[in-house]
This record gives C-alpha cells, structure tokens and sequence, in this order.
C-alpha cells in the first residue's frame, strides 16, 4: 500500500512502528459514485477539496474526485484538535485523503454524505496563489483560457463523460452489428471535404493535409471487409467562429458495401436512437445536474421523419413568406445555420434531408438515377436547432464519371489514382457516412456551444491550452 492508501490517523509512519500491533481497522477504498454501497460504514476518498463552508465548530467541506461530489461534515467534538485544524482555512483544490463514515441523507444532492473522521492533505494550494477557478461566473475566455483547471469543474466533468458514453454507445453499436474498425490515416495526400479547409502538413520534400474524414480510405477497406467504420480526429481549417464549428473534431464514420441510400437512411436513425437512449440510461445523473430537459431526449426513436432537399427548401420559402425567417432562402444553395434551425425546429426527432443538388454536395457522391442533378445523399439535422450531426452519402461507383468529377473539381488524378482502383476492380454501390461526436454531445448535453464538448477544442482563435 502506498502513502496514500494508507488509512490516515493523523500519526507518522514512525509513530505506528513503534506501536504494537494494532488490529486492522483500514476502511475501503471507494469512489463517491460507489459510496452509496457502503452506507453506515467508514470509507477512504481520494480528491480534492471543491469548496469549504465553516461555521463554527462545524466544518461541511465538499469532496470531489473525479466521479461525483460529496459534502462531508467535520464537528469540532468528533474529530482530533489536529484534523479539525487542518481542514479549517483548507484552500480549494488542494488534494486530499478523506476517512470517514458514509451516512443516508435525503436532502444531499447524491443522496449521502460523509461525517469526516480524518483527512490527509496531499498537496495544500498555496494561499498567496489561490486556485483561479472561483464559484462565481467567469467570462468564457477566462474559462478556455484555463480550461486544463475548468475541466474540474461538476459541470464540465459530467459533459466529459456523457461525452465518453456517446463514444462507448456509438463503438458497442457498430461493433455488435457486425461492422469492422479500420483506423484511417490522419497525414493525407490530398482533400476529401473541399480544398479551403485543408491543414497543410510539411512531409519532408512533400505537401501533405491533416486528414478531414476518413471516408475515401474506409470505402478502399470497405471493399476488403464489407462493413466497416473508423473513428478518429479529423480536421478542418474552418475559418468561422460559430458555435458549430471547431478545426479539430472526432468523428465516426461507417462505410458499408451495397448499401443504398435508404441503407443509410435506417442505420442512421437506428445509431443515433441507440446512442441517445444509451446516455439516458447510463448517465441520468450527468443529465439532471446540466438541467437537460430529458424528455426531449426520451422521444428519439426511430424512425425519423425523412424529407427531400426540394420539400426543405419549399419549407424555408413559406417560412420567409410568413416573416418566420429573416433571409430568403435561394433553391439550390446549402442550407445556412439559421436554415437548418428552423426546419430541425418543426420535427420532435431529427430531421433527414435527403438528395441535395449535387452541386453544393462533395465530388463522390453518387447522382440520383432519376433526376442526375440531384445527389443520393442526406443530412441528419438534431432537433432544438443543433443542426447537421451527420452527413453521409452513395458514391459513385463509375470510373468514368468519378474521373470526370474529379476533374471537375480540379482535384490532383495521382493523388486519387488509388481511389479510382476501387472502381476498377469489382466495384459495387456503396456508401456510408460520418457523425460528428461533439455535435451530438452538444445537442445531448443542451450545449449553447461545441467548445465545451471537448476535453482541449481547437478553434479559430484558440491553440492554448
Ligand atoms: O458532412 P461532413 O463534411 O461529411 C464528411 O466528412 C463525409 N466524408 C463523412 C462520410 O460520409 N463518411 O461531416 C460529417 C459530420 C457533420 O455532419 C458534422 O457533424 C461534423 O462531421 N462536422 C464538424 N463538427 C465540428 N466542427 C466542424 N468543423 C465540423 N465539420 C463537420
Ligand atoms: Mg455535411
């Protein structure tokens, strides 16, 4: 047993040596989501102090450690003169050890708290350089600025890990239907997403990219292994501040041999349903100390409405018409943010816009067989205007007309020399599509910005730290 998991008395090490042998009375080692399994009896926490209230011969100092918090209550009459000392004037954040007996109480916010018997003070914060993350509100930057502390926070940990659940959920889902993971290379030789937010890499005597999606290798390992996915960062030199945008994101992206359109259409419901009833049954408690409005969440099942470009657009023109939405709508552009809210805002689920004009759409998507100006292609738009989640599509399965978009596009034939093989040699219909995580951890946790879906974002104005 280290220092640490020693049961702390108060007493040196020296001191218990030249004791006589006492009779084991070391309590266990739990966490504060665990202690309510050991209600009635003395437990050890290790953490951090998260704030302490005195009031006289009482001390209710607040426990943190990674899983949840927890007050304690120190009476001056049950605790040594020494401990009872050492826990007065103790500054947040310093780390601690805390022993103690775990007691029902129905007002605590997890339900219990801790009568304090003994604590050992790890590391003391300094006063002179108090922790900088103070209970009252601090302006965003400040907050970003320390955001390795800010982190620590109840709220930004609970976000933390429903962000680890919707990873979890999205993993167990694509492996348990038979999809293989293939890890994608993140250094690229060229654009999948649009040459204006490539990341330009210096590659010894070469030009590389920082990968923007996984997707033209997957299809290469598609056609290896049928069903695959990858999950990874990816990245995008977006040169916008909204609150949608970062330049580094993770998303996850299945790529299936055969699949049409309507293919992806149904895994998509059927994932992000998965996903969203998995957080709500595996982190109720996160949710509730967000204040997610959680019967929002408990309406996203499949199927979800579906609705083509054509209608979407038809939508936005009575909703201009009828002073619902300040800028007009042009039929054949992308839909901007302001679009996707309003048309996200009519439907309890989220939204799938399908066949957009091919002409606002990526090169490799595969043309609609009954009108060619439309692409096979759709956007999952999340309700309460957290707009597209998920962006996917059919390829082209052609050599001929993949050689003539590419050119089209004005992209560089060696690059893709490789992709065109895939439709050299058995090509079939394929497609997939790509989630983005923070997007949909935003819109699970009722994030006002994807800044805080992250442990470290990465955005236009931000590299530190
Ligand atoms: O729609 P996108 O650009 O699609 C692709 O990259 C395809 N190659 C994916 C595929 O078919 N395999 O991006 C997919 C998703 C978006 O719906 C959004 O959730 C997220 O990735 N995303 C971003 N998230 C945060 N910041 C950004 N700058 C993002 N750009 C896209
Ligand atoms: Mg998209």
């Amino acid at each position: 047993m280290s220092g640490i998991d020693a049961p702390g008395t108060g007493r040196t090490a020296q001191d218990d040596e030249s004791r006589p042998a006492q009779p084991p009375t070391s309590p266990p080692v739990t966490t504060i989501a665990e202690i309510g399994r050991h209600e009635g009896r003395r437990v050890l926490l290790r953490g951090w102090l998260y704030n302490l209230r005195e009031s006289g011969k009482l001390l209710f100092p607040i426990f943190r450690d990674g899983t949840g918090t927890v007050q304690g209550v120190a009476h001056k009459a049950a605790v040594t003169a020494e401990v009872f000392e050492r826990l007065r004037g103790l500054t947040r954040e310093s780390s601690v050890v805390v022993t103690g007996a775990v007691r029902a109480d129905k007002r605590a916010p997890g339900g219990y708290e801790i009568d304090v018997e003994d604590v050992v003070v790890l590391q003391r914060v300094a006063e002179d350089r108090p922790y900088p993350i103070t209970l009252k509100q601090h302006g965003v930057e400040f907050l970003m600025e320390h955001r390795h502390l800010w982190i620590r926070s109840p709220r930004q940990s609970a976000i933390l890990r429903i962000r680890a659940e919707i990873v979890k959920a999205a993993r167990d889902y694509l492996d348990a239907q038979g999809f293989v993971l293939t890890d994608s290379p993140i250094l690229t030789p060229a654009a999948c997403e649009g040459a204006s937010t490539l990341f330009p890499v210096d590659y010894f005597e070469d030009q590389a990219y920082l990968t923007q999606s996984g997707q033209l290798y997957i299809e290469s390992t598609a056609m290896a292994l049928g069903k695959v996915y990858s999950f990874g960062p990816t990245f995008r030199a977006e040169k916008s501040k909204t609150r949608r945008h970062l330049t580094e994101f993770w998303m996850v992206e299945p790529e299936i041999a055969f699949a049409t359109l309507d293919d992806l259409m149904k895994l998509a419901e059927e994932f992000l349903s998965f996903i969203v009833q998995r957080v709500l049954a595996g982190r109720p408690r996160d949710l509730e100390l967000l204040g997610r409005d959680t019967a929002k969440l408990e309406a996203i099942r499949a199927p979800f409405p579906r609705i083509r470009y054509d209608e979407a657009a038809a939508m936005l023109a009575e909703a201009h018409a009828h002073g619902l939405l300040e800028e007009k709508f042009e039929y054949g552009n992308d839909f901007g943010s302001p679009d996707e809210t309003y048309l996200s805002s009519q439907f309890d689920r989220p939204l799938m816009v399908h066949r957009y004009p091919a002409s606002v759409k990526a090169f490799y998507m595969q043309p609609d067989p009954d009108n060619p100006k439309l692409a096979l292609c759709v956007d999952v738009l999340a309700p309460e205007g957290y707009g597209e989640v998920i962006g996917g599509s059919q390829r082209i399965d052609s050599l001929e007309l993949l050689e003539r978009r590419i050119e089209e596009h004005g992209l560089p034939r060696d690059a893709f020399a490789w992709y065109l093989d895939l439709r050299r040699y058995g090509s079939v219909p394929h497609g997939g599509f790509g989630m983005g995580i923070e997007r949909v951890v935003a819109w699970i946790c009722g994030l006002e910005h994807v800044r805080e879906t992250i442990p470290f974002a990465r955005t236009l104005n931000r590299i530190y730290p």
